[in-house]
């Protein structure tokens, strides 16, 4: 099963950002297959990672629901074409893009056969990056399998650190199968009070893995519309991130 690291945090601590310098991590350490899964409703993982994207899993599951399936082909043959369809290869890594979820009517059908797929889907991965939406309500869908590694994002404020710490219980109670929780506080201004920061985790059972700073380059490639993955190794905020995620995945 390939070795699941799923990011969740506050609205617009930097989630995505951390997912696409993960996979940029994994491409260079040569982690490969990697699958990047953008699971936000919202999805904009595509344009940190560099890549158009023309369909989603959403879409397909719509066109099954809707009985949109060519006379003489399956569901199950139908399902499994446009999921295939929906999967974005780069030179180093995939995307799927989860879509927009379910409206009203009953989609079980379709999500079975999704949730099959995906299931096989991520076998063919050594690595998953997937990318969240904000808040808590969506920690209860990342139900599919166990998640190594649950990556939360904050930034330096305590309101944002606090909803890092009820997400992390969240996913406890829900008893979700995530095998370790970790913290980033990101964005950090000089003088980020660590010690502050850990004091306030307590015994949340949230670990505080480190800080990635705020990062000039991060906003002006924004701004500019280029790939945060093509930041270059020597920026601040990738060289930070970097060290924080060789001691998720190497352990070191
Ligand atoms: N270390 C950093 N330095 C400077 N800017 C950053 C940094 N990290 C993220 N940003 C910027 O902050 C903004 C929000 O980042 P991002 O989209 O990654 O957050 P998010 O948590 O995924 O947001 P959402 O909740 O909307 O999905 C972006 O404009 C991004 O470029
Ligand atoms: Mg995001």
């Amino acid at each position: 099963m390939a070795y699941t690291i799923a990011l969740a945090g506050k609205g617009g601590t930097g989630k995505t950002t951390m997912a696409g310098l993960l996979v940029k991590y994994l491409v260079k350490q040569q982690r490969t297959p990697i699958l990047a899964v953008d699971a936000d409703a919202n999805a904009n993982l595509n344009e940190v990672l560099g890549l158009t994207v023309d369909d989603t899993l959403g879409h397909a599951r719509e066109e099954m629901k809707k009985g949109q399936v060519p006379s003489g082909m399956t569901k199950d043959v139908f399902m499994s074409m446009r999921m295939e369809q929906a999967i974005v290869e780069a030179k180093d890594f995939d995307l799927v893009v989860m879509g927009q979820p379910e409206g009203a009517g009953c989609y079980c059908a379709a999500n079975t056969l999704l949730s099959g797929f995906l299931e096989k889907l991520v076998g063919n991965y050594k690595y998953l990056v997937m990318d969240n939406e904000a808040g808590m309500e969506h920690i209860s869908r990342l139900t599919t399998h166990d998640v190594d590694v649950l990556l939360i994002v904050s930034d330096t404020s305590r309101r944002s650190i606090q909803a890092a710490v009820r997400i992390n219980d969240l996913a406890r109670e829900l008893n979700i199968g995530v095998k370790r929780s970790c913290l980033i506080v990101n964005q950090a201004k000089n003088g980020t009070q660590t010690d502050a920061i850990m004091k306030f985790l307590g015994d949340s059972g949230l670990e505080l893995l480190g800080s990635v700073p705020e990062d000039e380059a991060v906003t002006a490639y924004d701004l500019d519309g280029r790939p945060t993955m093509e930041l270059p190794e020597t920026s601040a905020s990738v060289k930070a991130a970097f060290d924080l995620f060789a001691r998720i995945v190497d352990g070191s």
